[in-house]
């Protein structure tokens, strides 16, 4: 168990009354919190509730002599190891943004050094307002990591982007263990434990399938749902990483802190990943790849004047091959999708893309590819497992967990010249 300090926010949105629930959340796993109010979320949720979750009283005012006399609100800025707004409301947002300091949680905020965490929750179109995305953008450049919203229904009875996201996701996210970015250095270090193997650890992920452009309104595409690589993603987060998600087109919400990238052909998937590999520990292949491109994209629309045309195709460029290349690399995992010969190809590829991990799965008419549930094979250099048909959620707990562990090995093998390494990668 870790125990920070974790100052909590709650600023006043009606996912207000889900910060009881996150405070359970954060204390479960070690944290002391300390729940800051602002007066509109007193609206919504009451001082006494938090206060017996939290076991300490909730602060409101910058104006209460006896809690200043108690912890002055300096005193309580420095106390925290991180600070986390949740919910953020967009007016909350604008005062971060301004500077500004008439409250006591954001004078909290200006007067701490603790990273910052924030979790917006509000209207869909509040959300996707200009001034509100402006204020995103300042806080994202100044450091503040912004988690979710996600998307789903919402207390006003629409449906889209601005539901908080969901407390377990925001407090395993508050334990991930790497160093935050912005003013302030790391955070105190969590102690690798089994269910956090990979804490202080970055880990690249591609999901998804590309679009390989034929004219302005065509491309070719392949089956892929992305389902995989975002259940990884996720995995790779409750597992204590630093998750950044290359994804290709899919109509999937992003997994709470994850640092989603988005893109469309196999272009686009080579350039993403390689601004993004420095400092990776850990590469993981998901997406569906195109393997070839057009030769040409047309200009303009291709028009139907020909009985038969021909697209001439030409090789993508192999993102996977060339993050294994890389020395040093990253732990490198591929995955391969056959219809046929599943064990075969797999171990082909394993060897001549000088890969740490594949993993392979069946794919055809209901196997693979947008279900929910997938069997796989994997291999690496000196070893293989099965893992029979689960949930593609379960399946990528227990693929991290290898994961986390070979990379482990591999580590251990650089770090000791008498053993033989476990694999010919650097
Ligand atoms: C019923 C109700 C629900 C609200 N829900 C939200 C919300 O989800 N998100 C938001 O940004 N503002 C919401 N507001 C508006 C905020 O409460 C308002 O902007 C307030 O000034 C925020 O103050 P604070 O940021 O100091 O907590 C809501 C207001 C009401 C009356």
């Amino acid at each position: 168990m870790n125990s920070q300090n974790i100052l909590l926010g709650v600023s006043g949105g009606i996912a207000a009354y889900k910060a009881p629930e996150l405070v359970r959340r954060l204390t479960e796993r070690g944290a002391t919190v300390q729940v800051v109010a602002t007066q509109s979320a007193l609206e919504f949720v009451t001082a006494t509730t938090l206060q017996a979750v939290s076991g300490r009283p909730v602060r409101s005012s910058l104006w209460d002599p006896a809690a200043e006399a108690a912890m002055g609100h300096i005193e309580l800025a420095r106390w925290a190891d991180q600070v986390l707004i949740a919910p953020a409301t967009a007016e909350f947002m604008s005062r971060l943004a301004a500077g500004g300091a008439a409250d006591l949680l954001s004078t909290l905020c200006l007067a701490s050094e603790a990273p910052l965490t924030i979790a917006p929750a509000m209207n869909r179109v509040m959300w996707a307002h200009p001034a509100v995305q402006a204020n995103r953008e300042i806080l994202e450049r100044r450091g503040v990591r912004i988690v979710g919203p996600d998307a789903g229904d919402q207390a006003c009875g629409e449906q889209g982007l601005g539901r908080m996201s969901e407390p377990d996701a925001i407090a395993a996210l508050m334990f991930a263990g790497e160093a935050l970015p912005g003013r302030q250095g790391p955070v105190r270090p969590a102690a690798i434990s089994k269910s956090r193997p990979l804490a202080g650890k970055t880990v690249l992920i591609t999901a998804g399938p590309t679009h390989e452009a034929i004219d302005p309104v065509r491309y070719i595409t392949n089956r892929s749902s992305g389902k995989m690589g975002y259940a990884l993603a996720e995995a790779a987060l409750l597992a204590g990483a630093r998750v950044i998600l290359v994804s290709g087109p899919v109509n999937l919400a992003t997994p709470a802190g994850a640092e989603r990238v988005d893109v469309e052909s196999a272009e686009d998937l080579y350039k993403a990943t390689h601004a993004h590999i420095k400092g990776t520990d850990i590469f993981i292949a998901a997406a569906a790849v195109a393997d070839y491109q057009l030769q040409q994209v047309a200009k303009h629309k291709i028009k139907k004047s020909q009985v038969e045309i021909s697209l001439e195709l030409t090789r993508a460029p192999d993102t996977l091959a060339s993050v294994a290349k890389l020395s040093p690399g990253p732990f490198t995992v591929g995955f391969a999708a056959e219809t046929t010969r599943l064990r075969d190809y797999a171990r082909g590829k394993l060897q001549n893309k000088n890969l740490d991990m594949i993993v392979a799965n069946q794919v055809g008419p209901d196997e693979g590819f947008d279900k929910d549930d997938n069997a796989v094979e994997v291999f690496w250099p000196t070893g293989e497992k099965s893992f029979p048909k689960a949930l593609k959620t379960e399946l990528a707990r227990d693929l991290i967990a290898l994961i986390a562990e070979r990379y482990q090995e591999r580590l251990n093998a650089s770090t000791q010249p008498d053993l033989p390494a476990l694999s010919s990668r650097p």
